[in-house]
């Protein structure tokens, strides 16, 4: 089967992993004050500015994000993990299942905190990580999918 998408605007999927609803209230020495659905509204935003749609799933439950991610029914992903980021295999496979480009995301630098939260077991199934960027690099990991070689261009 054609890997090519059918013609209409590029629809990325941006997931929030556990405890980033809480965002806001949420240790914002670190994570920063702005609240999950005002990022949200921002990637969107961003997302549209530059002719992509955006759908988005919080979910505290590793089983949900890879439901959702079964349902392939856009063209790239988004994904903050949250400390899945650390321990789930499974959301890894899913993320390589999918077959779509895939950037993660988090809000801090995991590389400089505690030493098990330096290593992320989904990035390797992602095409790239923006790590402490805060709210921005949910707007960064879109522009590295849209300015992919071939996404761009391509009549979407
Ligand atoms: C996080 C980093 C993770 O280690 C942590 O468990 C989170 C948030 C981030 O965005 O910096 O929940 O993904």
């Amino acid at each position: 089967m054609s890997e090519q998408p059918a013609a209409g605007p590029l629809r990325i999927l941006l997931l929030n992993g556990p405890n980033l609803g809480t965002l806001g209230r949420r240790q914002p020495e670190i994570y920063g004050t702005d609240t999950l659905a005002q990022i949200v509204d921002q990637a969107r935003a961003h997302a549209e500015s530059r002719g992509a749609t955006l759908d988005h799933l919080q979910s505290n439950h590793e089983g949900a994000l890879i439901d959702r991610l079964e349902r392939l029914d856009y063209d790239a992903v988004v994904i903050n993990p949250g400390a899945l980021a650390h321990t789930s295999y499974a959301l890894h496979d899913a993320l390589v299942g999918c077959g779509r480009p895939a950037v993660e995301v988090h809000l801090s630098d995991i590389s400089a905190r505690e030493p098990w939260r330096r290593v992320s077991v989904t990035a390797p199934a992602t095409r790239h990580q923006v790590s402490g960027r805060g709210w921005r690099g949910y707007l960064e990991a879109i522009d590295h999918l849209l300015d992919q070689r071939g996404w761009t261009s391509r009549t979407r």
